[in-house]
């Protein structure tokens, strides 16, 4: 069996990877998270893999040293996550069934699996737009579970960034304007919008657009003045969701190519859903989820980006079916 890829069993989760992250950002030495409590770590985490299956829980009770490595905290570790929809009279649906995680500071992850595992629902409760029937979500240590409705969405404003399949710019406003929206509303001082503004969208290769309107750009083009938009408050974490699920393949390629240099260049820490090997071949690691579980976790490490496309590939179909039945 390969020796990237990690199986897991039933509720344990997989943890955060320092290795393949350089560029971590800053961060405090603030506590992580509840004290004490058992911190899922990667059996990976730079000592060789091991493929046995459930090899991941022997490890919860134990601190992670991979959270801990340079002192720096996770900047999301999901807990125990469950959520069940429905129930009484109505048929209840289980859709996560105690999925455990953590991102390190820097890294960037995929979440690949079949349609209905849960990745919609996983990515909603940690952007705390549904909440989860039991478990945790900590983002930069605050358990975003028990904030109160009124401050999510100051949480969401100050601390996430949002990609989705469509960019979702608003069509009154410029490329410009849409992307400096983002920090009027966090009230950056007017001084500093327009160099942050044009630092994002160089960083994503869309400064040559900002003056347009978004109907008068290229689809590509619109995605990554959108990404230029969730990056440009420089939040803890950025979460996609199909970022690359209405390009073509050639802006496919460039918006990954832009998401793989904004972590190698700012730290970002990216967290992706994706139905797209290729895509996913992109990130440093990629979690695999089957009936609201993660049960698989393949890591690039040093490999080639193509040769970690062809692992991703091989454990698709090997959950059945191919490219068309994971979305
Ligand atoms: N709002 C909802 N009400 C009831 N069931 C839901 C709801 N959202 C998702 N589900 C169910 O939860 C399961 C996981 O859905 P989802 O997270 O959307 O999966 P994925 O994104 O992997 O396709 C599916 O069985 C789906 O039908
Ligand atoms: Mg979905």
């Amino acid at each position: 069996m390969d020796q990237s890829l990690q199986y897991v069993s039933g509720g344990a989760g997989v943890g955060g990877d320092r290795a393949g992250s350089r560029h971590a950002r800053g961060g405090s030495d603030s506590t992580f998270g509840p004290k004490g409590r058992a911190v899922i770590a990667s059996a990976l985490d730079g000592k060789g893999a091991r493929s046995d299956a459930g090899s991941i829980d022997d490890h919860s009770g134990t601190p992670s040293p991979a959270l801990f490595r340079e002192g720096r905290p996770a900047v999301l570790e999901v807990r125990d996550l469950e959520k069940t929809y429905g129930g009484g009279r109505s048929q209840a649906t289980r859709a996560l069934s105690g999925v455990s995680l953590s991102i390190a500071p820097g890294e960037t992850v995929a979440i690949m699996g079949p349609s209905g595992s849960g990745k919609t629902t996983l990515l909603n409760c940690i952007a705390t737009i549904d909440r989860p029937t039991a478990g945790s979500v900590w983002v930069d240590g605050l358990d975003v579970t028990r904030l109160p409705a009124k401050r999510l969405a100051e949480f969401r404003r100050s601390k996430l960034g949002f990609v989705f399949q469509e960019s979702n710019l608003l069509d009154t406003l410029t490329c410009e304007e849409n992307i400096a929206l983002a920090l009027t509303i966090e009230r950056v001082r007017a001084a500093e919008i327009p160099s942050r503004v044009h630092g994002a969208a160089a960083a994503l290769g869309v400064a040559e657009v900002l003056g347009r309107y978004p109907y008068q750009v290229s689809g590509g083009q619109a995605q990554r003045v959108a990404c230029a938009r969730a990056i440009v408050g420089d939040p803890s974490l950025v979460l996609a969701d199909e970022p690359t699920g209405a390009l073509d393949s050639r802006a496919a390629k460039l918006l990954l190519e832009c998401l793989e240099r904004l972590n190698a260049e700012r730290g970002a820490t990216i967290c992706m859903v994706t139905h797209d090997s290729f895509a996913a071949s992109y990130c440093q690691r990629v979690l695999f989820i089957r009936d609201g579980r993660l049960f698989a976790e393949l890591r690039r490490g040093e490999q080639p980006r193509r040769r970690f496309f062809e692992k991703i590939m091989a454990q698709v179909a090997q959950i059945g079916g191919g490219e068309a039945d994971v979305l």
